[in-house]
This record gives structure tokens, C-alpha cells and sequence, in this order.
């Protein structure tokens, strides 16, 4: 790592808690160096200056860093393995569930969630946390309003029934809405919680350095209550389960054993 980029990860680790060194660094850096270089700025120490005594640059940084893709139904076949597969079997065995999407977004899994568990039971049953480190994203989630193409994967019945169109917008029912928490968290530094049954990590993941990986499958697998499933990314799949007391349910979903 070069001394410039060092110091900044040292700053912004100071600035605002969040450890750059924890995700890939080349993709980082990359990411980081054109939207300095977009701005004018010669160098990450320059970049620094400015990000602390500007609030918009800040947010921007932020943008940067955080890449919120995210969409209804993101790979489709998965969610409908979780709703005729894992769910059956959770409810089955406990009588409710608790629930946690831990790099939400701007809240299309979290809400893909929701009306999937609306077939299986009523929304007043239904409570999901949703937490994301970017503070930006949690409130378009909050706010629910989407545009067509975050639809695009969804069954039209949902759409229909969840959704109400408003000029080219599409805005969630608040029936969904009320069931799902929305938090800021940082997944590299905050506590976890315990005893979820489904946690959903999903296309955070791959950011993170293979050390920092470790750690949060550890952690994952400590906040599952036993039997509970952890749901990742298509590119996420874990390489030997077993060490973090965790075996392959159905492609890309691990449960705690
Ligand atoms: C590509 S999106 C994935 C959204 C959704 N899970 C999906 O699969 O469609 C990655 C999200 O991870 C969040 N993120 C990045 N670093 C994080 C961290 N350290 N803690 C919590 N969330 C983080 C970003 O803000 C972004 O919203």
C-alpha cells in the first residue's frame, strides 16, 4: 500500500469509523482514485482535506465506496429455494422467525422478504431488521419509492398487490413497510445480535478482504440460533462451511448445525 493511501485509511478510520483496509484494496483504491481525480484533486492527501470540511464530498465519498446495487428478487431462483424450501422448514420448527438483512440497501431485499413471508402469514406477524452502513440508502428505503427497473424480477401478483404506480414511480404499500426496521450499521465494527433464524449477507461481501470474510462468517454463525439459515450472494459461496459450524441447506444457503 502506497504512504498516500495509507494515511488516508488511517484518517477516515479516525474521521468516521469506517476501516478502508478491510475491503479489497486494488477495487478500492481504483474506485476511490477516479472520483478524486473527477473532483481535481491530485492526491488522497488533497482528497482528505476537503472530505473533512465538506459534508457533500463526504456523502459522495461514501456513494462511492458503498455501490448500492441492489433489486427485487435480485436472482429470482434463490428466493423461490427460500420460500419453498428453507421458510417451510423455519416455520415449522419455530413459531416465529426472526429476521435480519445485514447490507439492506435501499431496501429491496429486505422488502423482497416481507411480501414473500405475507404468504405464509399476516403482516402484523411480520418484523425484519434491516441494516446498512450508509445512512443515504437507509432513507430511500424508508421512504419505499422505486423506480420500474428495481421491478423488473419481481411476480406481477406482488407488484399488483404491494405496489401503487405513481406517474413513473412505484411506491410499497405501508403494510410492507411497517415490517421492516430500518438501522445504520457498520457490519466491520458494530455488535451483532443473536439468535436470528435467517440472516441475509448478500453482495457485501465480495468488497472485503478474505481476512475480514473470516471474521464475519464467524460472526454470522455466532448470531444464528441453531438451525438458523444464512443467505448469500450468487458470487458468495463459502469455501469449507464446516469450519464456522455451518453446512450447505440448498445452493448459497448455510445453516447452522
Ligand atoms: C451491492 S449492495 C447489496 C444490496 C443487497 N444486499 C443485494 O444483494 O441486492 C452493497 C451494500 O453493502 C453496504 N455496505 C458496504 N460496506 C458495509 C459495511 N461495512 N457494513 C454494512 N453495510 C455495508 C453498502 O452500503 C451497500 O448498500
Amino acid at each position: 500500500m502506497n504512504q498516500d493511501y495509507e494515511n488516508f485509511v488511517r484518517l477516515m478510520k479516525l474521521k468516521t469509523g469506517i476501516d478502508l483496509s478491510l475491503y479489497k484494496e486494488a477495487q478500492m483504491k481504483r474506485r476511490l482514485t477516479s472520483l478524486f481525480q473527477k473532483k481535481g484533486f491530485q492526491s488522497f492527501q488533497e482528497f482528505f482535506k476537503n472530505l473533512d470540511r465538506d459534508q457533500e464530498l463526504l456523502q459522495e465519498f461514501l456513494d462511492r465506496m458503498t455501490i448500492n446495487v441492489t433489486e427485487f428478487y435480485r436472482n429470482r431462483s434463490r428466493w423461490e429455494a427460500l420460500e419453498n424450501k428453507i421458510l417451510p422448514r423455519l416455520l415449522e420448527e419455530n413459531r416465529s422467525l426472526k429476521i435480519w438483512s445485514s447490507a439492506s440497501s435501499t431496501g429491496e431485499e429486505p422488502y423482497t422478504i416481507s411480501m414473500i413471508l405475507s404468504r405464509f402469514m399476516s403482516m402484523p406477524q411480520i418484523s425484519i431488521l434491516a441494516t446498512d452502513i450508509d445512512e443515504g440508502a437507509l432513507e430511500r428505503a424508508r421512504h419505499g419509492i422505486y423506480a420500474e427497473r428495481s421491478l423488473a424480477e419481481m411476480p406481477t401478483e406482488d407488484k399488483k398487490k404491494h405496489f401503487v404506480k405513481d406517474g413513473s414511480v412505484y411506491k410499497i404499500s405501508n403494510d410492507i413497510k411497517k415490517t421492516v426496521q430500518f438501522k445504520k450499521m457498520n457490519l466491520l465494527s458494530d455488535p451483532f445480535g443473536s439468535g436470528y433464524h435467517l440472516i441475509i449477507c448478500r453482495n457485501v461481501l465480495i468488497y472485503f478482504t478474505e481476512e475480514a470474510k473470516d471474521i464475519l462468517y464467524q460472526k454470522f454463525s455466532q448470531a444464528l440460533a441453531p438451525g438458523g439459515v444464512l443467505f448469500v450472494g450468487s458470487t458468495e459461496q463459502i469455501f469449507n462451511p464446516g469450519q464456522y459450524g455451518l453446512e450447505v441447506e440448498d445452493t448459497f444457503f448455510y445453516k447452522k448445525v
